[in-house]
C-alpha cells in the first residue's frame, strides 16, 4: 500500500499556495489530510482540493500538530515564526521564503540540480528564489559539460513575482490608465503597468538589491562552488506572469551554440524553444502554466571566444516556487526522508 501523508500549506491563499494546492491534485501527491493555513484575514473562506472545499484556519502551535509536510509560502517572517515549531511537532517543512536559504544547516534545492542536498536536511529544506531555480535549471547542465567561470544575468520578472496582490493591482492600473485616469500603486512602489522599473528589493552598499544578490549567492549554494562569478540587474517588467531572463555566460572553454542546444535538448525541466526562420523564440505567455522553464536564442557571444548568450522563460509561481517545492516533496517521499528530523534547526 503506498504510504500517505499529513500535508499542511502555510500562505495557502497565495499566489504560491494557491498553485501548490492545484499542484498537489494534479500530481497526485500522497495526501492523507491537508490543512489549509493563512493569516486570521482569511478565515471563513474556503477553497477546493479533490472537489471537497477545505476551510482555511489561521496559523498556530496547534495547526501543526500531526502533521508530516508543511509546504511554507507565507513570506520569510511567518516562516521564521513558524518552521522551527511546526520542525519541533514532528513535521519537514518545505520553505519558499527566503528566511533559511542562506542557512548553512538547511539544503537549498533544484531537484533537477542537487537533489542529493535534500539527504542532509534537519528538518527544513528551502526552496530557492524564482529567478535563481530558472537560471539554475537552464545553465547547469551546461556547467556540466564545461565549467561556466561567469553568469551575468538580466531578468525581466513578472508582477505576481510580487504576490496575487500586485498581479491585481497591475490589472487595477491598466483599466485604469485605459480609461484615462491616474494608476495607484500600493502593493508595488510605483506604476507597473505600461511601465517598468529596477526590482524594488532593498539595496546593499555596492548598489545590488536583495533580489540580483540571491541570484548571485544561491546559486552559488545550489552549484556547490563559490568559484563562479556571477552579476545580474532584476528588473520587473508589466507581466502578469512569468519571468524572463537574458543570460550570458563565459566558460574555461569555447562552448558552441549547437553543443548547447543538443545537452539542453536532453535536459530535465528544460525545453528549447527556437524557430529562428520565424523570429520565434521563448516568451511569458508561452511559459504560463507549463512546468519546464524554455530556453532558446542560444547564440555565441561575438565579444568573447568563450561566451554564450541564452534567453529564458519560465512560470515563476510554478518551476520558481510551488513546482519545485512539490517535486522537493516528491523526492524525499521517493528516498524516504519525509521523517521527523533527528536534529531542529534553531530558531
Ligand atoms: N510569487 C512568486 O512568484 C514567488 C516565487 C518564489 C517564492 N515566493 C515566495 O513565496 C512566499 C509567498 O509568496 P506569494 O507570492 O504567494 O505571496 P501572496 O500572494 O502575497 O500570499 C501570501 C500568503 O501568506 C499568507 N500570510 C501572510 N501573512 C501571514 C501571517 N502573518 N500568518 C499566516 N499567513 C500569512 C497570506 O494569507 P492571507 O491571504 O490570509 O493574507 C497568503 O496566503 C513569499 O515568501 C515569496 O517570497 C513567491
Amino acid at each position: 500500500m503506498t504510504k500517505s501523508y499529513r500535508v499542511a500549506i502555510l500562505g495557502a491563499t497565495g499566489a504560491v499556495g494557491t498553485e501548490l494546492l492545484e499542484l498537489l491534485e494534479q500530481r497526485n501527491f500522497p495526501v492523507s489530510d491537508l490543512k489549509l493555513l493563512a493569516s486570521e484575514r482569511s478565515v471563513g473562506r474556503t477553497l477546493q482540493f479533490k472537489g471537497e472545499n477545505l476551510p482555511i484556519e489561521s496559523v498556530s502551535d496547534r495547526a501543526f500538530e500531526n502533521v508530516d509536510l508543511v509546504l511554507a509560502s507565507a513570506g520569510g517572517s511567518t516562516s521564521k515564526t513558524w518552521a522551527a515549531i511546526a520542525v519541533e511537532k514532528g513535521a519537514v517543512v518545505i520553505d519558499n521564503s527566503s528566511a533559511f536559504r542562506m542557512n548553512p544547516e538547511v539544503p537549498l534545492v533544484v531537484p533537477e540540480v542537487n537533489p542529493q542536498a535534500a539527504a542532509n536536511h534537519q528538518g527544513i529544506i528551502a526552496n530557492p528564489n524564482c529567478t535563481t531555480i530558472l537560471m539554475a535549471v537552464a545553465v547547469w547542465p551546461l556547467h556540466q559539460v564545461k565549467s561556466v567561470q561567469r553568469i551575468v544575468a538580466a531578468t525581466y520578472q513578472s508582477a505576481s513575482g510580487a504576490g496575487a496582490k500586485a498581479m491585481a493591482e497591475v490589472k487595477n492600473q491598466a483599466n485604469a490608465i485605459l480609461q484615462g485616469h491616474s494608476p495607484v500603486a500600493e502593493v508595488l512602489p510605483y506604476p507597473l503597468a505600461f511601465n517598468l522599473f529596477p526590482h524594488n528589493s532593498p539595496l546593499n552598499d555596492f548598489g545590488y538589491c536583495e533580489e540580483e544578490m540571491k541570484m548571485v549567492n544561491e546559486t552559488r549554494k545550489i552549484f556547490g562552488t563559490q568559484e563562479i562569478r556571477i552579476t545580474a540587474t532584476c528588473v520587473r517588467v508589466p507581466v502578469l506572469r512569468a519571468h524572463s531572463e537574458a543570460i550570458n555566460l563565459e566558460f574555461e572553454e569555447p562552448f558552441s551554440p549547437d553543443e548547447a542546444r543538443d545537452i539542453l535538448s536532453r535536459s530535465p525541466g528544460v525545453k528549447l524553444l527556437e524557430d529562428w526562420e520565424s523570429n520565434y523564440f521563448p516568451m511569458p505567455i508561452e511559459a504560463t502554466g507549463k512546468d519546464e522553464v524554455l530556453v532558446g536564442r542560444i547564440r555565441q557571444d561575438i565579444s568573447h571566444p568563450h561566451g554564450l548568450e541564452l534567453w529564458l522563460c519560465g512560470d515563476q509561481i510554478r518551476k520558481g516556487a510551488a513546482l519545485n517545492a512539490v517535486q522537493i516533496a516528491e523526492l524525499l517521499v521517493e528516498k524516504n526522508l519525509l521523517k521527523p528530523a533527528q536534529v531542529y534547526v534553531s530558531r
